[in-house]
């Protein structure tokens, strides 16, 4: 690891994850945790907790978690010596230099090197739109009817004709031509040598959530190809996990998030008040772009361009939502071909209009889907009807799919008795009828050896919770009980803590390196637990539970005699140890 373990948990035990967490998620203490909405799924009701005690979060709902570390981790995509940075900092912990040679180290520090060159070109573009030779990249953004202030607020910036002074300039700030290359700002010729890859382009400088220009947009003035010339992926770049306009978004909190096809849409719509407009980055929306829109809102309404193009990516880009959980409405751009121009010729409330206006994702594909059939030919429109019908089966909840047949059938004219006998016969003939479950923690279905597993999480939860419990079961119960090796980890770990008095579920979580690992070790400290309201229940409870796990321990051991290398002696004891168990009372007071 990159940091000693010492500072490690020097800095994890003065930062407090619900304040850390509180940052991003409303939290509200009920219980012994704070709840709120989960930040990693979309959700109407909170299944993401926090807890004090622990020291880690865990979402019910989606089963992400894991320490404080990992939430910023998780959060904003954050390397862990980045998290590491940050929590020191506002914890007030010093960091040393890591060692030289580190590889994470030396990522870092390009990554750090690649930022400050963008930031720099950025400032050098800035200023050109403002003097003297970027005049007529002035000119063209005011023919656009930006406002001084919006090419402000965005930092929109000037390449001159010639792409030599960018490098120049660069030279002069000290960055060597390997980092101006590597940021996508230069290539190399033999003829020109380093040579800006914008020139005579006004830019548009893409910046991340956190404001750190990240890459650029070069818009060509006039006609020319290509119209936008885009920095290409660099470390600090990654196309599919940013959204052009998301700094300024991410505090619109406009109950809904606009979702443009190009930057000057967003600008406009800024300009006009919706700050809540963003767009992809030159390249097709991405699932990981949804998911990021997913944080900040379940809805997003589809600004595109009306002309077919604009209507076949809004229809993929529908699909992409509606995986990852959103609700995704379409805004009528017509007769206007896109946000931009709409906005010139109508303005914030026509705009407004058209939000309110703004169509059902299904309607839309279904409207679109209806021009390819000719609804005046009976077998055409038959055709359509089972289309119709398809669809519906897409709906996995009965009641969603059942609001939105009788919704079709009035918007089509077809009998909701037709049409529900179509469905019918189209989900019976592909087994799309019953529901799709989708996998939930908590209850699942007679799995044995996640019974097992749960079990156990049940017991490390309850002694997680109730830390004095472990003197009155340390006689009956060990590490080894626990056969899977990520639970034995978690278990050989959290009563070796326990034996010395220390208990501190959140650096139990912080030995595994990896995400999933973070999470399933989370998760092994956030079972549900049976609400009972008698001790006496709860007694019973708890010795179940306890008997359970130590009983397909022993079981396991009975199937598994031969390789685990127990003689029959000693599964003889195992046996007498387990009645005893049985018949032992554990008091919980
Ligand atoms: P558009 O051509 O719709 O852009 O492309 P626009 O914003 O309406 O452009 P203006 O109004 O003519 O200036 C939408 C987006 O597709 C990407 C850009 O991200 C652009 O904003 N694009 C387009 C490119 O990356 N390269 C291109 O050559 C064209
Ligand atoms: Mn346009």
């Amino acid at each position: 690891m990159f940091y000693p373990e010492e500072l490690v948990e020097e800095v994890r035990s003065k930062s407090d994850i619900v304040d850390v967490v509180s940052g991003y998620v409303r939290l509200q203490k009920k219980g012994s945790s704070h709840w709120g909405l989960c930040p990693f799924h979309n959700e109407k009701t909170p299944s993401f907790s926090v807890s004090a005690s622990k020291q880690i979060y865990h979402c019910f709902g989606c089963g992400a978690g894991g320490d404080v570390f990992g939430f910023l981790m998780n959060y904003e995509n954050y390397t862990f010596p980045e998290a590491m940075k940050i929590l020191a900092d506002r914890a007030g912990v010093q960091l040393p230099e890591p060692q030289e040679g580190e590889e994470g180290r030396v990522r870092e520090k390009k990554r750090a090197r690649l930022l400050e060159v963008n930031k720099e070109a950025a400032k050098f573009f800035f200023y050109q739109l403002r003097s003297p030779r970027g005049e007529i990249g002035y000119q063209y953004l005011e023919k656009r009817e930006l406002s001084r202030e919006t090419m402000h607020r965005f930092g929109l910036g000037y390449a001159g004709k010639s792409g030599a002074e960018v490098v120049q300039y660069l030279h002069e700030k000290g960055f060597e031509d390997e980092v101006i290359k590597e940021a996508g700002l230069a290539s190399y010729s033999e003829k020109y040598g380093l040579k800006s890859l914008f020139w005579n382009r006004v830019m548009f400088p893409i910046q991340d959530r956190n404001n750190r220009v990240i890459g650029f947009g070069g818009r060509v003035m006039g006609d020319g190809e290509p119209k936008y010339l885009n920095s290409p992926e660099t470390p600090i770049f990654d196309k599919r996990r940013n959204l052009y306009g998301l700094n300024f978004a991410r505090m619109a909190k406009a109950g809904n998030m606009i979702l443009c096809e190009g930057y000057m849409d967003v600008i406009a719509m800024h300009q006009a008040g919706f700050t809540q407009a963003v767009a992809s980055l030159g390249t097709a929306f991405t699932a990981e772009q949804a998911a990021l829109l997913g944080r900040y809102t379940e809805n997003v309404l589809l600004a595109y361009d009306s002309d077919g193009a604009g209507v076949k990516a809004a229809l993929r880009s529908i699909g992409i939502l509606r995986e990852a959980g959103l609700t995704g409405k379409v805004i009528n751009m017509k007769p206007y071909k896109d946000p931009d121009e709409f906005m010139k010729a109508l303005g914030r409330e026509a705009f407004e209009e058209r939000i309110a206006q703004a169509e059902n994702s299904f309607f839309f594909e279904l409207r679109i889907l209806e021009e390819q059939f000719d609804m005046s030919d009976p077998e055409a429109k038959t055709k359509f009807h089972r289309e119709i019908a398809k669809k519906l089966c897409g709906f996995s909840e009965a009641v969603e799919r059942e609001n939105y047949l009788q919704a079709v059938a009035d918007k089509y004219f077809i009998s909701v008795g037709n049409l529900r006998n179509l469905v019918e016969g189209y989900a019976a003939q592909t087994g799309l009828a019953k529901p799709v479950e989708r996998p939930k923690t908590g209850v699942r279905k007679k799995n044995p050896e996640e019974n097992v597993k749960r079990n156990q999480r049940l017991l490390l939860t309850w002694i997680s919770d109730e830390p004095a419990l472990y003197d009155k079961i340390k006689t009956y119960i060990s590490a080894d009980d626990f056969k899977e090796e990520l639970y034995h980890l978690v278990a050989e770990r959290l009563f070796g803590d326990l034996e010395q008095g220390k208990f501190q579920p959140a650096s139990i979580i912080g030995m595994f390196e990896d995400e999933e690992e973070q999470r399933l070790a989370a998760e092994i400290f956030n079972t549900n637990l049976p609400r009972l309201e008698s001790m006496q229940e709860r007694e019973k409870a708890f010795h179940d539970i306890l008997y359970q796990v130590k009983s397909s321990s022993y079981q396991y051991e009975m199937t598994h005699m031969e390789t685990s290398g127990k003689t029959f002696h000693q599964m003889v004891e195992g046996k007498q140890a387990l009645e005893k168990l049985r018949k032992t009372h554990i008091s919980l007071e």
